[in-house]
């Protein structure tokens, strides 16, 4: 093994350094700076993935300057990336740190802040590559790439100009689409970078190497052979002090619009021609457009939510949802969510995909789940069977990350008992290495314009299509009681029945 090329370490990425230029991270003061996006540009930095002229410019409304903004983030690094043990490179990366203070929702400030990158560039006789990520609030977009128009700052003469918008890129399909228009009179579809961290994941992508680089399951990858898929997105958290922004978004419009459906379409797109940004989004595309709409009835029959109420996990007995601070005492947003899909192609006809997302589960665990049909004919005993289940190939995307397959076997010994097994594959035991964060991967694509894993404005409005019936149909029901599931359960039983009334029961993961 010792010998066996690491792909992971050995990788194409060495050789990918971006041009030198300038991130500016909008709302740099919140929590996604310290958290994700620091962290990530340091280890880029320790990897010397950035360009040797990069400079990190923060813009913010809080009253900092560079070296309180600096301690800042040395603090953050110490807590989210751990491992520093080069204290000089350290340094030198709060060097390329710089504060701007104002506010983003006014006009003036970034007047001010061309004019500093412009003054910086200069001194620097660096070009002008910029790079902007808006980590504000969804609901300050619109102002903010106004303000910017206002101040020039869409465009560059003296290099490229690109932005990173974080999610939710709108909260229906009406309100991405007018957002679309406003971020399009900015700025090109191509120097917009839709960021959804889940395709950042190194497992996430390995959806497309599993699925395109081997032979093996493409001729098994269909309705022929696939009884049901089950999407898993659950997380033990609950909203994490972020009760009043879950209540505007709820897990359909947190976690289901984006996330899940982007494991959804990676898990049942045809191959794309190439591995580029266009082919793998067209594809991705096409799935979404060849989902069947729900209807109204489709609404109440194959969609369940759920709120979760206090309960204990991990021993520790947790308040409900409607007891979390900023949370409206008779609130109606979903923390679970659970939902049958069906593709109308070719390839998925009839097959159904069960999706559940939630919060305040009893585990962290986000997997793809293939349940293939049962053999034609069986001609060992019922008593042999007994334990008998079916094959199921799992892609494990986090925590344990990894992919593995359940299939039937003799028990050893004189008796012809069967029983399930399992064969394994760890991504921490192949490859002896973790994998570095979704953003690290996420932010150096960006600065290297590739946008191949991020998402494009019509593939982001087709998933508000799908959803849109959801949240008009939850509306006509007007405030209704919502099923609860008391915390560290698998969500609310109308769940379980979703999936038993087609006989099929959810995994117990
Ligand atoms: C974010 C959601 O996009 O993803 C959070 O806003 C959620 O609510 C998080 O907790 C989950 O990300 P991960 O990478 O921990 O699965």
């Amino acid at each position: 093994m010792a010998d066996t090329p690491n792909p992971l370490r050995d990788s194409m990425r060495l050789k990918r350094t971006p041009q030198p230029g300038t991130l500016i991270i909008l709302g740099a003061t919140g929590d996604l700076t310290k958290r994700k996006l620091v962290p990530s540009l340091y280890s880029l930095y320790t990897q010397g993935l950035l360009p040797p002229d990069f400079r990190i410019v923060a813009f913010a409304r809080r009253d900092k300057d560079d070296d309180i903004f600096r301690n800042d983030m040395q603090e953050a690094l110490q807590k989210y990336h751990g491992d520093i043990e080069d204290k000089s490179s350290l340094k030198r990366f709060l060097s390329l740190i710089h504060y701007h203070r104002g506010d983003f929702n006014q006009p003036e400030p970034h007047v001010t802040l061309s004019e500093y990158l412009s003054k910086q560039e200069k001194e620097r006789g660096i070009p002008g590559n910029r790079i902007f990520y808006l980590s504000t609030p969804p609901s300050t977009y619109q102002a903010i790439v106004n303000n910017m128009l206002l101040a020039g700052l869409q465009r560059n003469d003296s290099g490229w100009t690109r932005v990173i918008i974080e999610k939710p890129f709108g909260r229906d399909l009406k309100t991405a689409v007018e957002l679309s228009a406003v971020v399009e009179n900015a700025w090109e579809e191509d120097q917009v970078y839709r960021i959804d961290h889940y395709l950042g994941k190194e497992t996430v992508q390995n959806i497309l190497v599993f699925r395109f680089a081997n032979g093996i399951f493409e001729p098994i990858w269909n309705r022929r052979y696939i009884d049901h898929v089950q999407i898993t997105v659950a997380e033990t958290l609950g909203v994490e002090g972020r009760g009043n922004f879950f209540e505007e978004t709820g897990i359909t419009r947190d976690i289901v619009q984006n996330h899940a459906l982007q494991l959804f379409c990676l898990f049942a797109m045809e191959p794309p021609a190439a591995f580029d940004s266009s082919a793998v989004r067209d594809e991705k595309v096409k799935v979404l457009q060849a989902v069947k709409p729900f209807r109204e009835h489709d609404v109440d029959n194959l969609v369940v939510r759920g709120q979760y109420v206090g309960g204990s996990l991990m021993g520790q007995y947790l308040p409900g949802y409607k007891e979390e601070e900023g949370v409206a005492r008779d609130s109606t947003t979903e923390t679970y969510l659970a939902a049958k899909f069906f593709i109308d192609n070719w390839r998925w006809a009839d097959v159904p995909f069960y999706i559940r997302a939630g919060k305040r589960l009893p585990k962290r665990v986000t997997e793809i789940a293939i349940q293939f049909k049962n053999a034609p004919l069986q001609m060992f005993s019922e008593k042999a069977r007994s334990q008998v289940g079916s094959n199921v190939l799992a892609l494990r995307i986090q925590p344990d990350e990894g992919i593995s397959l359940k299939f039937d076997s003799k028990v050893p010994g004189p008796s012809s008992l069967i029983r399930p097994v399992t064969m394994d594959f760890r991504y921490g035991t192949s490859f002896g290495q973790k994998a570095p964060d979704a953003y690290e991967r996420l932010l150096l694509d960006a600065l290297l314009g590739d946008s191949t894993l991020f998402t494009r404005s019509d593939e982001n409005q087709m998933a508000w299509k799908i959803l849109d019936p959801f949240f008009e149909r939850w509306s006509q029901q007007g405030k209704v009681d919502l099923p609860g599931y008391p915390i560290g359960t698998w969500g609310p039983p109308e769940a379980d029945q979703l999936a038993a009334r087609d006989f099929r029961e959810w995994r117990r993961l």
